[in-house]
């Protein structure tokens, strides 16, 4: 973990927020290649859930909303850690975190803890200018929420008919007792979360589908078999709102297999939460049966940042003399790099340039241009990165028109006509 979290500040991944004042605990900014690692995430899960389907649609709810909204769905009441301060040093604890309170047990006793309190983990907030009751509101701990308040204008707005899903991806915000293990826990991430409302009965059957269309979504883009898994928690593990959960589990170098992913079955309860707040009726008829009823709904739900840590985890190895990120292709940062064998060389730096200028065009992909230091050391940059393939102009360039490619993860050259090149990429990449 400490290689992964130098590597990410090194390179631009993943900077500590106000680092300058001393950074704040909890809170993370993704820096130029973290932004783009982020949004490759993204664009994979959206096309898995939304682009590649015809049975799920998108939104962009708000942040902020009506605090009813957080009455009804049961987070003003519910949403809570239980919390012990201990009043020698005022660390404050919870009480499910065993390991934690156990080695804090060992150096200050028990007997001058404090009682367990419910610590509501929701950040409030004001609209408008005046802070009292009557304004206060909170930012959103689950995009959730905001799907199930739309669901109306979706019906409305829209073609789907049950069984359909509608998928967000937003930030929530957590005011997490204790922060920890880089972006594992945190108090603001963003979430891909999917509500797929389907009709009573046929639950089961979809709750069963999306476990297995999660996992096998994390296999293709190249998580190692042997770190994930899925795991049926049992009923005292599981949210207030859900008849019963699944976690997908990656196995974290800093607790072992622990939650990367849940898939719950929220049943009915959101939908009867609203209507009976709102006094809207959320319900679905179902043209062809005839039948009106409240849908139940089957929710994958997982944070970016924590995504993110497991691919960078997973993919990091140290070879030999290298450090090399085996990210998924269509996961990197960075699609390929272009180098003169030598800099300031007129005729090689000239038809670089030229090949890079070409494939940015072509390929509409992150592509960069490195003429510094010597090949080798532009090689180990880029492969600590994760590039995936390193194109070098060469002598012989000059003569016959083909360059060298370089595959990141077998360190095999082939040579390829400059001409094919962006076809041969474009296969590669996809
Ligand atoms: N709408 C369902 C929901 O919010 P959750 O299990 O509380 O369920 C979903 O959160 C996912 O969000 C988790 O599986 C995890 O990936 C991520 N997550 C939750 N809390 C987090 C935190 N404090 N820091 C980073 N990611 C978090």
């Amino acid at each position: 973990m400490e290689k992964i979290v130098a590597l990410c500040k090194r390179r631009g991944f993943v900077f500590q927020n106000s680092e300058i004042y001393g950074g704040v605990n909890g809170i993370w900014d993704l820096g130029p290649l973290g932004v783009a690692l982020s949004n490759n995430i993204k664009k994979e899960w959206w096309n898995s859930i939304v682009t590649s389907r015809d049975d799920v649609v998108g939104l962009d709810s708000s942040i902020l909303s009506s605090p009813k909204v957080w009455e009804a769905s049961g987070h003003l009441k519910s949403f809570t850690d239980p919390l012990i301060e201990c009043k020698i040093c005022h660390e404050r604890f919870r009480t499910d975190h065993k390991k934690e309170i156990e080695e804090h047990g060992k150096t200050h006793d028990k007997s001058q803890w404090t009682d367990v309190k419910h610590f509501n983990l929701m950040f409030k907030t004001f609209l408008g200018p005046i802070e009292d009751d009557k304004n206060k509101t909170y930012l959103r701990p689950e995009t959730a929420q905001g799907i199930f308040i739309n669901f109306e204008n979706v019906l409305a707005t829209t073609r789907v008919k049950i069984p359909f899903g509608i998928a967000q991806i937003g930030k929530g915000f957590r005011n997490e007792i204790t922060t920890g293990n880089f972006l594992f826990r945190v108090r603001e991430f963003e979430m891909m979360e999917l509500e797929f409302f389907t009709e009573p009965g046929t639950d089961n059957k979809w709750f069963d589908y999306w476990r297995k269309e999660r996992l096998k979504w994390y296999l293709s883009l190249g998580i190692k078999k042997e770190n994930i898994k899925l795991v049926d928690l049992p009923k005292e593990d599981i949210a207030h709102y859900s008849k019963g959960t699944s976690e997908i589990w990656y196995n974290w170098p800093f607790m072992g297999f622990g939650e990367l992913e849940g898939i719950a079955n929220r049943g009915d309860y959101d939908l009867t939460q609203h209507s009976k707040f709102s006094a809207k009726e959320l319900s679905y008829f179902n043209e062809e049966s005839k039948k009106r009823f409240i849908p139940y709904v089957i929710e994958p739900s997982v944070g970016v940042g924590r995504t993110i840590l497991a691919f960078l985890i997973d993919s990091y190895s140290e070879e030999k003399d290298r450090v090399v990120l085996k990210l998924h292709p269509k996961l990197s940062p960075i699609k390929a790099a272009v180098f003169p064998l030598l800099a300031n060389k007129l005729p090689l730096s000239k038809m670089a340039r030229d090949i890079y200028d070409n494939l940015k065009k072509s390929i509409k992909e992150s592509i960069v241009f490195d003429d510094r230091g010597n090949i080798g050391k532009r090689y180990y940059s880029q492969d600590e990165i994760g590039t995936p393939f390193c194109i070098t102009v060469d002598f012989q360039s000059l003569e016959d028109q083909t360059v060298t490619v370089r595959d990141r993860d077998t360190m095999k050259q082939k040579r390829v006509s400059a001409k094919e090149l962006s076809t041969f990429l474009k296969n590669k990449l996809d």
